[in-house]
């Protein structure tokens, strides 16, 4: 028998109740939350049928822009925020582990094994930036053998992978951490880029007068046996676009400024003629037993 119906809030109703035969327990309320929340927002904002329409054709536009080799929906879920969100749900809750953020479309996995201290590009161009490090514990120990993989982009923006002028390994490197948790590698300054914005996410960007910048970063995913693995970046302190960054990706504890060298003043590092950056950053696991416990 059809329920008959009077009101929103009914339709509401009868929607989540349709879900009472759902076997999994947890996929009911996650469905069952998604058509409250979608139902209370489509009365909250008095949606016209021109608008809900609207909606579907972009929802139809990101999937189908969508392929293997590009993540649209992945995209509109940073640029609206809820990656972060999913981030801080699952990884916030203390400072005294390296913070999370986003992964983002550029990760590739199986970079090249690189020596501690080697560069990860060919060309550190006129200054480069010496990045070093020790992987610890929250207790302070070294966690000796941590595998640090990084990636980042090059000065013209962008990253090997979307760039057929660069080598297809170029500007990324997996490193394995020493016997007192130490690791290091050399690469060029990081630069501020825009997200790919040629998509139906860019439409929504430039219709809502929002920028595509992302603020400049290396990204890291530090792994150990027995610990958390953290999935985020080291953000240069002086970028423009720290307090904007189109996906909501900067935390103040990965901000590190990076120190400039003269050779006028100090001794080079080895290979090194002119000047030169360095940053240093500690990355801080949680170890899996911790974790369990909450
Ligand atoms: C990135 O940092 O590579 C990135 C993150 C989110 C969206 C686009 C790019
Ligand atoms: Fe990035």
């Amino acid at each position: 028998m059809t329920a008959s119906r009077e009101t929103g809030s009914e339709l509401t109703a009868q929607a989540i109740d349709s879900l009472a035969g759902c076997p999994d327990p947890r996929l009911r309320e996650l469905l069952s939350g998604l058509i409250r929340h979608l139902h209370q927002f489509a009365v909250e904002t008095s949606l016209t049928e021109a608008e809900w329409l609207a909606g579907v054709h972009f929802l139809t536009a990101v999937g189908q822009i969508s392929s293997d080799r590009r993540q649209e929906f992945i995209l509109l879920s940073d640029t609206l925020g809820l990656s972060m969100l999913v981030d801080l749900i699952n990884h916030g809750g203390g400072n005294d582990v390296t913070e999370s953020t986003v992964l983002g479309p550029f990760y590739v996995p199986d970079s090249p094994w690189r020596a501690n201290g080697d560069a990860i590009t060919g060309d550190l161009g006129p200054t480069p930036l010496l990045v070093s490090g020790h992987v610890r514990e929250v207790t302070g120990h070294a966690i000796p053998g941590a595998v640090v993989d990084v990636w980042q982009n090059a000065a013209n923006r962008l990253y090997a992978v979307q760039d057929e002028h660069q080598a297809p390994d170029n500007l990324r490197g997996r490193f394995r951490a020493g016997p007192d948790g130490a690791f290091a590698f050399r690469t060029v300054r990081p630069v501020d880029y825009p997200i790919p914005d040629d998509g139906p996410v860019g439409r929504m960007l430039a219709a809502t007068g929002r920028h595509p910048w992302r603020p400049a970063h290396v990204h890291l995913i530090v792994s150990a046996e027995g610990h958390e693995r953290v999935t985020t970046h080291i953000f240069d302190a002086q970028s423009a676009y720290l307090g904007s960054d189109v996906v909501f990706g900067v935390k103040p504890s990965l901000v590190r400024t990076f120190t400039e060298h003269d050779p006028a003043v100090e001794t080079s590092p080895p290979g090194i003629t002119g000047r030169w950056l360095t940053v240093d950053v500690d990355v801080v696991l949680r170890s899996s037993a911790e974790e369990s416990r909450g």
